[in-house]
């Protein structure tokens, strides 16, 4: 291979990962958007937190291999969904729920793939709605539809998913079994702490909407 042609094909995989990062600031600004707007109507904020990221080219090219996938653009982009990544993380359940419906109903936004481990958690305790969602980016050469992973989890579940995560690092996917019981019991400990949290928040606030005014001089 020339240095030319190393050059372009170095500028077509940056170009690549140009859409993701679009597609991810598109999304990220209808979830601020939405924040916003609830903080504003609402006087209350039903985001914790939100990171997100665009998936890394080593971790494309281990995904790649890993998946068997034919290495062109046209491939990985059909194949990997989740080069561009969002997490969002909220105080309760029904917010995440009710933030996926809120992103999910805009025309703007395809909704590709949901995954709800909410409702039907993995066996080793893991939690959290998973969507695959499809939004358009205008560029100068016309518009691309950009899938981005959208991930709506509590803080609880976001607690229990890194700590799995490192652990599972750790021992290269094989966690001994004792240890796996143990991730499963936090799990559950996970699920009532929110269950908890939960009905003490309804009690404070109802059901939903604006808080009467006298507990929340209550709140912080
Ligand atoms: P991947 O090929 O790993 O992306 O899985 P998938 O295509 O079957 O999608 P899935 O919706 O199951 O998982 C997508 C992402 O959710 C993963 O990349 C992780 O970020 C997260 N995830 C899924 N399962 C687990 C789990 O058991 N533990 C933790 N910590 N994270 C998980
Ligand atoms: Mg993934």
């Amino acid at each position: 291979m020339s240095t030319a042609e190393l050059r372009v094909a170095r500028d077509e995989f940056q170009r690549f990962l140009l859409e993701y990062r679009f597609g991810l600031q598109e999304v990220e600004t209808k979830i601020a958007i939405l924040r916003d707007e609830f903080q504003y109507m609402h006087d209350y904020n039903p985001i914790e937190h939100v990171s997100s990221r665009v998936k890394s080219p080593d971790s494309i090219v281990e995904k790649v291999a890993r998946k068997g996938i034919e290495p062109g653009f046209d491939a990985i982009r059909e194949r990997i969904t989740d080069i561009a990544g969002i997490r969002i993380t909220t105080s309760f359940t029904a917010d995440a729920y009710r933030l996926f419906d809120l992103l999910t109903a805009q025309d703007d936004i395809t909704v590709l793939r949901v995954k709800d481990y909410i409702a039907e958690p993995k066996p080793n305790g893991y939690k959290s709605l998973h969507a695959i969602v499809e939004v358009p980016v205008f560029l100068s050469t016309g518009p691309v539809n950009v899938p981005v992973e959208v991930q709506f989890r509590t803080i609880a579940m976001d607690f229990w998913a890194s700590l799995e995560h490192k652990i599972y690092y750790k021992f290269e996917r094989q966690v001994p079994a004792e240890l796996l019981g143990e991730l499963k019991d936090a799990a559950d400990s996970a699920a009532v702490l929110d269950a908890r949290m939960e009905r003490l928040h309804r009690e404070l606030h109802g059901s939903g909407g604006r808080p009467p005014v006298s507990s929340r001089i209550l709140t912080v």
